[in-house]
């Protein structure tokens, strides 16, 4: 879902500050998106020129990139934790909450960065808001089969769900071949609560908001980088 968006230039600011932390011998989450994506070729990079690291993508598309960039790529199956994983998002809180999933790969950067020491977010500024869902929807990842009593009961909860298509019509399909509610809900108080409200409907696999995960978000301020950081 990534329009016409952030100046490149800003991207490579925050990933060149990511790449600063990474280290020789890492095992690094690669995560979706605009600014993951600006990550992983400034890493790319540092490959071509000698550094040691291996990465676990968070979708095929990433996984391809890195692949085109000389990155070994391995799959998640084959490590346990992982150093760093570094990764995009849509929004981010003071408390370093996030929404995640408008690049459609929730699922698989959840389940990378749960397993990483480090999660590194990379933002440009006006990502941050006070509250969750103050600028996005929050990606409900459904299985097709439920995705209309999903999207009634998300509906129910104040949520407004919209099937996330393709340009051609169709409806968008995960990595994991499920679908996306995009839900816009008023922006939210108590993001732990409706969250869990939302993974109790059957057929919801997860969701978009990230909870006391990200460790550091590099924001992209004019002609500097401002770092973020809350303790795990
Ligand atoms: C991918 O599923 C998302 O979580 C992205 O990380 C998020 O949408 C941010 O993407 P951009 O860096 O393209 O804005």
């Amino acid at each position: 879902m990534s329009t016409a968006g952030p100046d490149p230039s800003d991207l490579d600011r925050i990933a060149v500050a990511a790449l600063a932390r990474v280290e020789d011998g890492m095992l690094l989450g690669l995560g979706t998106g605009r600014a993951a994506e600006a990550f992983i070729r400034r890493l790319g990079e540092r490959v071509r020129r000698g550094l040691q690291i291996r990465g676990v993508a968070t979708s095929e598309r990433s996984a391809a990139l890195a692949r085109r960039e000389n990155i070994p790529v391995v799959a998640f199956e084959e490590v346990e934790r992982l150093d760093i994983a570094v990764d995009g998002a849509d929004e981010v809180t003071p408390d370093l909450d996030l929404i995640k999933g408008l690049g459609g790969a929730l699922l698989r950067e959840r389940v990378v960065a749960y397993e990483a020491a480090q999660f590194i977010i990379l933002v440009t500024p006006e990502k941050l808001v006070e509250k969750l869902c103050s600028r996005a929807p929050i990606p409900v990842e459904v299985v097709p089969f439920a995705s209309t009593s999903a999207a009634r009961h998300l509906t129910a909860l104040g949520g407004r769900p919209a099937v996330r298509k393709n340009t051609d019509g169709f409806p968008f399909q995960t990595d994991n071949h499920n679908w996306i509610l995009d839900t816009a809900f008023d922006p939210i108080d108590a993001p732990a609560a409706l969250d869990a409200r939302i993974r109790k409907i059957p057929g919801v696999v997860d969701t978009g908001v990230f909870l006391g995960m990200a460790t550091l978000v590099l924001v992209a301020d004019p002609g500097a980088v401002r770092e973020l950081h809350r303790q795990r």
